[in-house]
Parts: structure tokens; C-alpha cells; sequence
């Protein structure tokens, strides 16, 4: 039997007490897998007196994470800290510097520097492994990195963020107020330290930024990523969409054409009966789409103790089995600088809301506007009548030019009887 690997664990949070659990209760099948033991050998977190609920008996302990990162005896050190930088980036760089394999589920650090680290562990001949950055549970880097490397990825899109998946699933099924799901998402584990990086599009962007760097071989560009979150999602848009036959979803969708890269993390109106608009939940999904498999569909819980440190153990099995691959799919070196599609460029079909006074030749002066512009509408609604007070009205446009409609939308945000800023919300046909 080869000698055990030896694990240490920085972070004992949500993610980090679920990988020491799962290391503990599924030790005898992993070791028949890897043929040797995953050992946890070292931990950190802040606080050693909080009982965690898991048996650390002969582990031994360290106050300072990186000091743990360069410690003798450990082969891999997995970063379950979080942030983009301070602590976590520290525990990182240290420990490929000391020459250890690192596996991490910090998508934020990743994204701000992943290709600097890339290259670092590439140079140090050292695996940085990430199974966890990116939709929890699915084996989604793997899947790009290994199982789709025969082809040329086009395409690759889907729900990266559980927690904005459950607030919106929440909002719709039982009504209740976006700030109540949001508490309920942060008991269950789903939520980042800072919420507000989930609500306003930030961690599913970090994802993206990484999930684009794996799909095309390319440089992590976290900056060139257009970010949206879902707090101006209500629950009348929600319920419009029903009407019309979408659900609405935070997507982050990433394609490579001719002109470069696109990257965008925006809510959007997916139509009911494709398979991402019955994506509910915690529950993540990834469509990938290469020149010869076609469109291939992931699905799995994205957020939770449970599927995040099941992809944490995955990284680990491959270290421990000796499994060796590019960190990005291809060598660090070799990535592409793609240049950044800007959102402007891009084109679709658009939801958009206004909240209007009731009065004759409201709609006149939108749509006149909208045919300046040369935006076809699909559909209207109208549902209420009040001369009073102002009124929905819903608007569904054909395919057009984002830069069109953003020059219509502000003439008609200027309109004395438009209330409100329009909602827009794009519609995506897969
Ligand atoms: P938590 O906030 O639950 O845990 C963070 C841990 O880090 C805590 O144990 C904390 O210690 C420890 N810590 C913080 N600062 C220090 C420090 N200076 N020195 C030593 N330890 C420190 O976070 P999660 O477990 O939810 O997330 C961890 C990482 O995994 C993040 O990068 C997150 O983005 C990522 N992730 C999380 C998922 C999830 O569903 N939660 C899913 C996928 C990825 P103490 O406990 O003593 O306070
Ligand atoms: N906060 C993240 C989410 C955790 O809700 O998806 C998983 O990366």
C-alpha cells in the first residue's frame, strides 16, 4: 500500500467540516479507490474552541492557516477559507511556494487570480485543483477539462448560483418577500459570507470568469464579465413570466465567436419545457455545447455541505491516484488573451416592465419609440385599469440590438407617464 496522503484543512465552515466528515465516514472506499489512505493530518479555522460536530482526535491544530500551509509532512492543503485575497490567497501561494498540491472551492480567489496561480503551480509542478468553485456538486470542470476535450466548446451557460436559484424558486412557489428566502438560503449553508455577493450576481460572474477559462483554454477574465444580480426581480415580473410561459432564471452564459468572448450574468425569461426553466431550488444546472457531442446538460445541487464536499473529495482522489492534468485544459502558459465581447454587441428578444399612468396615448408614445428605434414588439399585457394609480403594462420584444434598447429605454424612462425606471429582463432561447 502506497504511504497515506496527508491532508490539511484550512477552513472549518460549511464546506470544510463536510470534507473532514466525508473523508471520515467514506474512508475505506476511498482508500480501495486511491489505493492508499486520504489522511486529514492538520486543520485551521479562528475560533478551536467552537465544536464543530466533527472528531479532529490526533489532528493537529494551528492558530495561522498559512503557517499550516508550509508546515512539514502535508501534501495537499485544501483552502476552504474563502475571499478573493487576505487570508485565503496567502494559504495558497504558500503552499505551492512549499511545493503542496492545493485543492480549493474559492471561486472569488480564483477569479481574481487564477491565472497567475495557474502558472505559479504549473511552475512548481503542483496540482490546483477546483472541482468545488463551480456549481457545488456537478462535475463540471472535469466534464470540460476531461470528458468534452475532444471538441471545441462553443457554448457554455446555466444556473451557477443556488442560492439566487432558491430565492427565486421560493418567491414563486409560496410568494413570500425576497429578504425571508434570502435568511432561509443562509440557515441552510448556500449562501456566501457576504450575501449580497450571491443577490448581486457576483459569485455566479467569479464562476463564470473560471468555467470560461476551462471551456476555452483562455485567460481568467473575471473584469470583462457583464454582472446582473436578481434584487429588481418582483414578484409581479415573476408572475408575468408565468403568464407568458417563462420561468425566470440567474443565468451566466459564456460563447466564444469570431469577435472574442462573451461573458454575461443577468437574469433572464427561459422558456417553460427547456430543461433549465425546471431547474429548481438549490439546484444548478450546465449546458455545455461542443462542435461533436451537441449540447450536453449537467444537473446537481450547487450549493450545501454535502455535493460541495463531494467535489472537494473528488480533487482529491485524482491527487491522491497521481492524476495529473492543466489546471485551465490547456498549460497556463499557453491560455489565450481572448478579447471581451461588450454587452453591447449583444442581441436577443427583452421582457421589459413599465409602471404607467392609465391614460390614452401612453402606449402610443412607448411603442413609437420603440419603432424609432426599429425594435419589433412580440406581445403586450395589460391587466389592470386605473386612472389613479399607475399600471402595469408588459412589453415582449423580437430579437434586437442590446444597444438599441438600451437608447429606446431611456427615452421612454423620460416619458411624463412612465413612474418607474423600466424592468428589463432578456429573454434566452437555448
Ligand atoms: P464558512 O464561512 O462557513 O467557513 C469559513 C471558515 O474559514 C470558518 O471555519 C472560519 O473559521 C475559517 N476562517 C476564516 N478566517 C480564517 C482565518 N483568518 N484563519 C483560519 N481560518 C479562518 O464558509 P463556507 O464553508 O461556506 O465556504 C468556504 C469556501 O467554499 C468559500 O470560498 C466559498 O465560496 C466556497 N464554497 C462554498 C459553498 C457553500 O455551499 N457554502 C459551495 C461552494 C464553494 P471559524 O469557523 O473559526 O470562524
Ligand atoms: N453561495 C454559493 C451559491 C455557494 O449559492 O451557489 C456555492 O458556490
Amino acid at each position: 500500500m502506497a504511504k497515506p496522503l496527508n491532508i490539511a484543512v484550512a477552513g472549518l465552515g460549511t464546506v470544510g467540516t463536510g470534507v473532514v466528515r466525508l473523508l471520515a465516514e467514506n474512508a475505506k472506499v476511498l482508500e480501495r479507490r486511491c489505493g492508499r489512505k486520504l489522511d486529514v493530518v492538520a486543520v485551521s479555522a479562528r475560533d478551536k474552541t467552537k465544536d464543530r460536530g466533527i472528531d479532529l482526535a490526533g489532528v493537529r491544530w494551528f492558530d495561522d492557516p498559512v503557517n499550516m500551509a508550509k508546515a512539514p509532512g502535508i501534501d495537499v492543503v485544501v483552502e476552504l477559507i474563502g475571499g478573493s485575497g487576505g487570508v485565503a490567497r496567502s494559504v495558497v501561494e504558500t503552499a505551492i511556494k512549499a511545493g503542496r498540491a492545493v485543492v480549493t472551492a474559492n471561486k472569488a480567489l480564483l477569479a481574481h487570480h487564477g491565472t497567475e496561480l495557474a502558472m505559479a503551480a504549473e511552475r512548481k509542478g503542483v496540482p490546483l485543483a477546483f472541482e468545488a468553485a463551480v456549481a457545488g456538486g456537478i462535475p463540471i470542470i472535469k466534464a470540460l477539462r476531461e470528458g468534452l476535450a475532444g471538441n471545441r466548446v462553443r457554448r457554455v451557460y446555466g444556473i451557477l448560483n443556488g442560492t439566487c436559484n432558491y430565492i427565486l424558486t421560493e418567491m414563486r412557489r409560496t410568494g413570500r418577500d425576497f429578504e425571508e428566502v434570502l435568511e432561509e438560503a443562509q440557515d441552510k449553508g448556500y449562501a456566501e459570507a457576504d450575501p449580497s455577493f450571491d443577490v448581486d450576481g457576483i459569485d455566479a460572474a467569479h464562476k463564470l470568469a473560471v468555467l470560461s477559462a476551462v471551456a476555452f483554454g483562455a485567460r481568467v477574465n473575471f473584469k470583462a464579465v457583464h454582472v446582473e444580480g436578481i434584487r429588481h426581480v418582483t414578484a409581479m415580473d415573476i408572475a408575468f413570466a408565468d403568464e407568458l410561459g417563462f420561468r425566470i432564471k440567474l443565468l451566466g452564459l459564456a460563447a466564444r465567436t469570431d469577435a472574442g468572448i462573451e461573458q454575461r450574468v443577468h437574469p433572464c425569461l427561459v422558456r417553460l419545457g427547456t430543461p433549465i426553466a425546471h431547474v429548481e431550488g438549490v439546484f444548478n444546472a450546465v449546458v455545455a455545447e461542443g462542435d461533436f457531442v451537441g449540447q450536453a446538460v449537467f444537473q446537481g445541487r450547487g450549493a450545501g455541505q454535502g455535493p460541495t464536499a463531494s467535489a472537494v473529495a473528488s480533487d482529491l482522489v485524482d491527487i491522491a491516484r497521481g492524476v495529473r492534468v492543466p489546471t485551465f485544459s490547456v498549460p497556463a502558459k499557453a491560455l489565450d488573451r481572448a478579447r471581451p465581447v461588450p454587452m453591447t454587441r449583444h442581441t436577443g428578444a427583452y421582457y421589459i416592465r413599465l409602471m404607467v399612468t392609465d391614460r390614452p396615448g401612453v402606449i402610443a408614445d412607448v411603442t413609437a419609440t420603440f419603432r424609432d428605434q426599429n425594435i419589433s414588439l412580440e406581445s403586450m399585457l395589460q391587466r389592470a385599469r386605473d386612472p389613479k394609480e399607475a399600471v402595469p403594462v408588459v412589453l415582449v420584444t423580437h430579437e434586437t440590438r442590446e444597444s438599441s434598447m438600451r437608447r429606446a429605454l431611456a427615452k421612454i424612462a423620460a416619458l411624463d407617464t412612465v413612474q418607474e425606471p423600466p424592468r428589463v429582463i432578456r429573454i434566452e432561447e437555448p
